[in-house]
């Protein structure tokens, strides 16, 4: 069976000289990237401050749409940040947690920096309340929807849990929320790229990530969807210049707000970000994210199949439809397995309570799955610990 996606692989250098099995954490760089950013100093080099005019501004939005396209969010609807932590600073700014619908309802297998964020909103009057997972994978859906209730004010939950990959059942969350009057912040930051993702049919009121993992965009650049009936009446309290009607007006006093998606901007922005993103976004788009999600399917499959022979413990959901574009396998001695792994340009990496990821992307082949593990096999053995102990 011919294997259409890889014909993108002569667009990432990295594979030449390594098995990347690390796009949960940072995608591999499109070659075009580099041409991408020489644009940009060519621009800053000629143009000098004229290019906030005649590019840069508008490339916000640009950038913004081009990441929205990917996930059926209208023209207009998606900001660009920093990160995906600041991002939930924008929409926490949106609201006030001193009335009565001030609690705050997730699962403890968020992002830790998330959950950071919201359990220091405690000082500004928000009541967290966590709902666990049974067995380090899962999320247990009715809890969390049991959890939301009237006086739920935002349930900032992951698509796809960057811990075990397993896909939340996102639906049921959003219309349980609707239902009692809560927003949902959903966090797209393993899915966008891997798994599709259409936050109207989902009807999410915001949407976060980057785009340094499976958009393959590099650092810097987080996006924020907001719901357009939404985005035209929030008036976020984490504001700036850049959210005014009129930012070259430099008027004095309260903010004036722009119409998104520079209504959710703060200050001066991330431009060599914007560069560094285009190459991937277009890539990804071309190749489009429901081939590369049946492709995934097929790979995270022959991981557990490879790891179930040898008896290793899979951190990953069992059902391909429920398991995003992470396996984690805890074979013995996981943490120096996966040291000796980067060692041999395997890329990988490492969590606790969840073992040696593997992460593949639409750029990878089946070849280099079965040729990782047979590397941790060549690992285990010089480490003189055999398989499946
Ligand atoms: C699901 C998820 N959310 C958030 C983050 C971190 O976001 P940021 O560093 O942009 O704040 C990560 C990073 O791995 C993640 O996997």
């Amino acid at each position: 069976m011919t294997d259409d996606l890889l014909r993108y692989r002569a667009e990432f250098p990295i594979l030449e000289t390594t098995t990347y099995m690390i796009s949960n954490s940072l995608g591999a760089m499109p070659r075009g990237v580099a041409a991408s950013l020489q644009s940009y100093c060519d621009t800053w080099a000629t143009r000098g401050v004229r290019a906030w005019e005649e590019t840069w501004w508008d490339m916000a939005r640009e950038v913004g749409d081009a990441i929205g396209v990917l996930m059926n969010a209208p023209a207009g609807s998606v900001s660009v940040h920093l990160n995906v932590t600041l991002c939930q600073a924008v929409v926490a700014s949106c609201f006030d947690f001193r009335g009565p619908r001030n609690k705050v309802v997730y699962s403890d297998m968020n992002f830790p920096s998330i959950m950071y964020f919201w359990e220091a909103q405690q000082s500004q009057g928000a009541r967290v309340h966590m709902v666990k997972t049974d067995d380090g994978v899962h999320v247990p859906t009715e809890r969390l929807v049991e959890a939301i209730d009237e006086e739920t004010l935002l349930v900032p939950i992951s698509h796809v849990v960057f811990r075990s990959a397993y896909i939340k059942d996102v639906k049921a969350i959003i219309e349980k929320a609707h239902s009692v009057g809560a927003y949902v912040v959903l966090d797209a930051f393993q899915s966008l790229g891997s798994v599709p993702v259409d936050v109207q049919a989902l009807n999410t009121d915001f949407a976060v990530g980057g785009v340094l993992k499976w958009l393959c965009g590099g650092a810097g650049t987080s996006y924020l969807y907001v719901r357009p009936d939404l985005g035209t009446k929030l008036r976020p309290n984490l504001t700036g210049w850049f959210a005014h009607e009129k930012p070259f007006g430099f008027e004095i006093g309260p903010n004036k707000y722009a119409e998104p998606p520079y209504r959710f901007m703060q200050g001066t922005s991330n431009v060599p970000g914007y560069y560094a993103a285009l190459p991937g976004l277009k890539i990804i788009r071309e190749a489009g994210v429901e081939r590369i999600r049946e492709k995934s399917k097929k790979m995270t499959a022959r991981l557990i199949e490879l790891a179930d022979q040898r008896g290793w413990k899979v951190n990953a959901p069992r059902d391909s439809e429920r398991r995003g574009g992470t396996v984690a396998i805890d074979m013995p001695n996981a943490y120096e397995v996966h040291e000796e792994l980067l060692r041999r340009d395997v890329l990988v990496d490492f969590r606790p309570r969840a073992g040696v990821r593997f992460s593949p992307h639409f750029y990878n082949t089946m070849e280099e799955i079965d040729r990782a593990i047979l590397t941790v096999d060549e690992i285990l053995s010089d480490m003189r610990v055999a398989p499946g102990r």
